[in-house]
């Protein structure tokens, strides 16, 4: 919602670079911003005025004020200036119906030059130019003047502005928790800063305020949630940044489905209000178990814009004993083994050139795999490819079949361990899904995936490590595995039963990102201290590490869960990017600096002193 115009007046304007329209013809008008672009006809100078708000035309006629005129020929690009004149409709078939000012102009009396500007960089006033990220991240304050920007910073205040409100209706209350904390462990390094008061001690930035929000559970909270700051020293790729916005909540008395169910509502009215033209491709959005989002999709965050399922050829790739008899060695090795042979149809590539084969190959390899079958799907339903020979007409008929794959189609096989089956073939399938353009760009695809494995096992360090974060809950039904565990008294071994268990963990998935995670917790102090124990953690780290969650969950710890959205990634891809780094104002690079800033910088020598510390510099690597 954009404010009353009148709310925006100030000393220097009457009304913003958006407002004038028809309705306002003849009246005396001051407007304030930036020089957008200027033409000089001589006697007649037009300058399209800008703010955030829009442009408006300005038009300096040396006849009417000769002053002004004088002041207007010194104007350059992005000057800011302070014009005051009369409202007029402009001349027969001058409109510009790209301005929603664009009926009149403002026939200036009198112009300030506020501020002179150095030439840009960069274009700012050209939409279609491709600019160079180094210069616009080094130069974000002119990147921001940019259109684009503009419009994606509004919409991320949009959207944190609807989440609040979302919030605020369903009983939820908003409390800032501290960024100087402990270090809560989510799978990344933290960032350290050093205590000047304590000498030789360190906090930790939060990698979320996981520990802190169900503190505030035991604290009755109820229903607690903030738009809050995280850090995570971790590689950066597209959907990460080392800060980072989440939306976290969590909410005590519940089980999976009520909070499921909130996050749901609340997540369709975010997206209605934030950009109420995009489909939601399904409601209630689907659910799916983490073993079969990995069976059927190769990935926990599916893109569901479009079909593309993998499929399993072990059922035909056997004789009647079971035995695997497809007459290709490495298929038949592969199943023999205990691995998977499993593929996709690429609809319609069926006539892809050897190039474009070697291509889709390198890619699979590079994604991990030892190699990719192909067979494009002939007209008579006769499979080609460099293995069609091994497989009897009757095995090629099957495979067909079981690939749905119709004349034209072309047919990508996996065959290797579970595992790594799964994984290459839903990167392919994503990679695939873009080339060929299966997915409307437009649709919001939103799913669920839950019931991930509590824990894996970590043969290194002979634990077993949580899957998500440490405090996940385990399924009602398979609490007994936990209770069979002697995990807290330092026994772990692979074969232990809790490694069967599954996580009351629930993922929000949108367009193939992972949109958000969380779970019903753990509440119960004992259970807590048995599944510390199995992933690895002594009494004395337990207590070093959680002392202050297990200390409180003696107090009476309500059942509790939550989750976090990260907001960027939520900004970026209601605005359609691939980075969230177009939807932060002042993002890092790929490496973890801020070109503008140019962070992170060498410390002063007299803060070093001040907290005791030195570099001493890094071993050399083995
Ligand atoms: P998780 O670690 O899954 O869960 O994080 C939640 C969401 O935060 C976003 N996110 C990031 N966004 C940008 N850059 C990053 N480096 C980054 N890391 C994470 C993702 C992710 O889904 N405490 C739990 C939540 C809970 O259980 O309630 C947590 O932080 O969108």
């Amino acid at each position: 919602m954009s404010a009353d115009p009148r709310l925006l007046a100030t000393p220097y304007r009457s009304h913003t670079c958006g407002d004038l329209r028809l309705a306002d013809d003849g009246i005396t008008a001051k407007l304030s911003g930036w020089v957008h672009r200027r033409r000089d006809y001589g006697k007649l100078i037009f300058i399209d005025l800008r703010d955030r708000h829009g442009i408006t035309q300005v038009v300096i006629d040396a006849g009417d004020a000769p002053e002004a005129h004088e002041i207007a020929t010194r104007v350059r690009s992005e000057f800011v200036i302070a014009v005051e004149g009369i409202v007029a409709e402009r001349g027969e078939g001058m409109d510009n119906a790209k301005l929603a000012t664009g009926a009149v102009e403002l026939q200036v009396r009198s112009i300030r030059i506020l501020n002179e500007a150095k030439t840009p960089p960069f274009y700012i006033n050209d939409p279609e130019a491709t600019i160079d990220e180094t210069l616009r991240l080094r130069y974000r304050y002119l990147d921001i003047r940019r259109e684009a920007m503009q419009r994606r910073l509004m919409l991320r205040s949009r959207l944190v502005q609807s989440i609040r409100e979302v919030h605020h209706a369903n009983g939820f209350i908003e409390v800032e928790t501290p960024n100087l904390i402990k270090s809560t462990p989510e799978g990344a390094r933290d960032f350290i800063v050093p205590s000047r008061l304590q000498p030789g001690t360190v906090y930790a930035l939060p990698q979320s305020p996981q520990q802190l929000k169900q503190l505030l559970m035991v604290a009755g909270i109820d229903r607690y949630f903030q738009i809050a700051r995280c850090f995570r020293d971790e590689d950066l790729r597209g959907d990460r940044q080392p800060e980072f916005t989440q939306l976290d909540l969590e909410m005590s008395f519940v089980d999976e489905d009520t909070v499921r169910d909130f996050i749901e509502m609340m997540v369709i009215q975010v997206t209605r209000a934030t950009v109420p033209d995009r489909p939601i491709r399904q409601i209630p959005f689907p659910v799916f178990e983490y073993d079969d989002a990995i069976e059927r999709y190769g990935s926990d965050k599916p893109d569901l814009r479009f079909a593309m399922e993998l499929f399993d050829l072990a059922p035909v790739l056997k004789a009647a004993d079971g035995t695997p008899d497809s007459g290709f060695r490495v298929f038949d090795e592969t199943l023999a083994s205990g691995g998977r042979v499993k593929g996709i149809t690429a609809p319609g590539m069926g006539g892809a050139t050897r190039r474009e084969i070697d291509d889709l190959t390198e890619t699979a390899k590079r994604f991990g795999a030892r190699g990719l079958v192909n067979l494009s799907v002939q007209a008579g339903g006769e499979l080609h490819g460099p293995i069609a020979k091994f497989l009897a007409p009757a095995t090629q008929a099957l495979v067909r079949e079981r690939a749905g794959a119709a004349d034209g189609d072309l047919i990508l096989i996996v065959a290797d361990g579970s595992d790594k089956t799964n994984d290459v073939l839903g990167r392919l399938r994503v990679e695939l899904g873009g080339r060929l353009g299966l997915a409307d760009p437009n649709e919001l695809a939103y799913c669920w995936v839950h019931h991930f494995p509590m824990y894996q096992w970590d043969a290194e360090h002979t634990r077993w490590d949580a899957t998500h974060n440490p405090f996940s809950g385990v399924v009602p039904e398979d609490e007994v595995l936990l209770t069979t565990t002697s995990g807290d008294l330092g026994v772990r071994d692979p074969g232990d039963p809790a490694g069967r268990a599954k996580a009351m963990q629930y993922d929000v998935a949108l367009n193939g990102w992972e949109l958000g995670g969380g779970s019903v917790r753990i509440w119960d102090p004992v259970l807590l201290a048995r599944s510390f124990g199995l992933q690895g953690y002594s009494k004395e780290q337990m207590h070093e590490r959680f002392g202050a969650i297990l200390e409180a969950f003696e107090y009476g710890a309500p059942p509790h869960g939550g989750i976090a959205l990260g907001v960027d990634r939520w900004a970026a891809l209601l605005s359609y990017q691939t980075n969230i780094r177009e939807v932060m104002a002042f993002p890092k690079t790929q490496s973890g600096s801020d070109l503008m800033l140019e962070a992170p910088s060498a410390p002063d020598a007299e803060q070093f002193e001040e907290l005791g510390l030195k570099f001493v510099g890094l071993p050399p690597k083995a």
